[in-house]
């Protein structure tokens, strides 16, 4: 049967600045922490980094020509910090906010709305060498910055995200260390989480007064969907604590203004949260104009005994310290089922189950897919094509999930698909590709796959075919 989507949903795909951009040293563009991450041996394979990624500052119009192309309506993109603000602080230079409103401009000459995220992982060295997240003031520079972007880009962009999945930059970037900065600990990572819930707060109430009322602010958070490998109290509990972990630690201050009780018990030994200042839970509750779900795969946990990765959390090679303080003993196992070249289990009923959770837990407030894809081992045939059946059915299978879940009620707005062009995948290098439009590396030449054309053809007609 052929599911139809409403009308006004958005089909879009989405990126970000450090995986696509390249031109690592121009135009005043200074590094961040993943470019230094990348520059430290052993972090990222093969030593690959995002200096020229697939070079999308100079063929940005090409680009966005190929997206029109295939029927998109949206694109979801982020905003080099470094390259509008390259120490953190002060002015913002000109030339980074000219390349993100000629970049809108297309966009809009082509049909396409923007959706801007402002913040994408690359936040500047110099805020890192002052503390990075676990430092407060982090926050209240990310509120000068989001003022800077809202001032350039507001007259014409109207959906705004502020962070994306806070959740790898705390506990990746500070627990387990996969992420850049690469710093490992059990405090930091949640000071780190304080401040980013807190970033999102201010960073809110300054797009609020920079931007004209029809702008909509959402933030775009990876929430996991945690299961017990049995129903015993013992994995039952260890569900419950990675779930405070990964995605009550956000969606408590976001969106009822508390840390839950169980976190703050949980974490007694690790923190007493003293970095948690009066005032801060309500800054970080502001009212959500939408909420970006970004999901790709489940996790399956026990109390304990023997871990069999890879579990979502991990860089390339398994991570040698855990990003999960205080719940250093639970266990993650391999979803049954087949697999992504990323090792992620395909189960699209975990995208249906959070689309439920959230509009229960977040009543009232729209909701975007604003993340969703696989990794393939992708080759081009003898004729030069791409052919990818197994992202088709990965995607076909995710959007019937997001159909059924609008069908049970889901205020469900849009879809936007991981990625349009394979990119740089953090510490996987270049060796993983989640594109739906191939990338020659070594001659920038984009083939759309056979999924590209299979997605624009959904996203023309707004149905699903069976
Ligand atoms: C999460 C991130 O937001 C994005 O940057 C990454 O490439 C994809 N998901 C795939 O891992």
């Amino acid at each position: 049967m052929t599911l139809s989507f409403p009308p006004g949903f958005l089909w879009g795909a989405a990126s970000s600045a450090y995986q696509i951009e390249g031109a690592a040293q121009e135009d005043g563009r200074t590094p961040s922490i993943w470019d230094t991450f990348c520059r430290t041996p052993g972090k990222v394979l093969a030593g690959d980094t995002g200096d020229t990624a697939i070079d999308h500052y100079h063929r940005f119009r090409d680009d966005i020509r190929l997206m029109a192309g295939l029927g998109l309506n949206a694109y979801r993109f982020s905003v080099s910090w470094p390259r509008v603000q390259p120490t953190g602080r002060g002015p913002a230079v000109q030339r980074g906010l000219d390349f993100y409103r000629a970049l809108v401009d297309e966009l809009l000459a082509h049909g396409i709305r923007p959706a801007v995220t402002l913040y994408h992982w690359d936040l500047p060295q110099e805020l890192e060498d002052a503390g990075g997240w676990p430092q407060r003031e982090t926050a209240e520079r990310f509120a000068e910055y989001a003022g800077l972007v809202a001032g350039a880009l507001g007259d014409r962009v109207d959906l705004w995200c502020t962070l994306n999945e806070p959740w790898c930059s705390a506990f990746l970037g500070y627990g387990s260390g996969v992420h850049a900065p690469g710093r490992t600990g059990r405090e930091a990572p949640l000071r780190a989480a304080h401040h980013l819930n807190l970033a999102h707060g201010l960073g809110t109430q300054a797009l609020r007064a920079a931007l004209p009322a029809r702008a909509r602010i959402a933030i775009c958070l990876n929430p996991a969907v945690v299961r017990a490998r049995t129903g015993s109290p013992a994995d039952l509990d260890a569900r419950r604590r990675i779930d405070a972990l990964a995605n009550r630690v956000f969606t408590g201050p976001l969106l009822r203004g508390a840390y839950p009780d169980d976190l703050l018990r949980d974490t007694a030994a690790v923190t007493d949260w003293s970095f948690v200042r009066d005032g801060d839970l309500a800054t970080a509750r502001q009212p959500l104009d939408a909420l970006g779900i970004n999901y790709y795969t489940p996790s399956l946990v026990s109390a304990a005994d023997g871990e069999d990765r890879p579990a979502r959390h991990d860089g390339h090679g398994a991570a040698e310290h855990s990003p999960w303080p205080g719940a250093e003993h639970i266990a993650f196992h391999r979803t049954p089922g087949e697999r992504t070249e990323m090792g992620w289990t395909v189960d699209p009923t975990g995208l249906y189950e959070l689309l439920m959770r959230y509009s229960r837990e977040a009543p009232g407030v729209p909701l975007y897919i604003t993340e969703n894809g696989a990794a393939y081992e992708d080759k081009p045939a003898a004729d030069g094509t791409v052919h990818d059946p197994e992202r088709i059915a990965y995607l076909r299978s995710h959007l019937a999930a997001a159909h059924r879940a609008l069908t049970d009620g889901a205020d469900l707005r849009g879809y936007f698909l991981w990625s349009l062009w394979d990119n740089f995948e953090w510490s996987y290098g270049y060796s993983k590709r989640f594109g739906a439009v191939y990338v020659d590396y070594a001659t920038q030449a984009r083939t759309p796959k056979s999924s590209a054309r299979w997605y624009a053809r959904v996203a023309r007609t707004g149905q699903l075919p069976a």
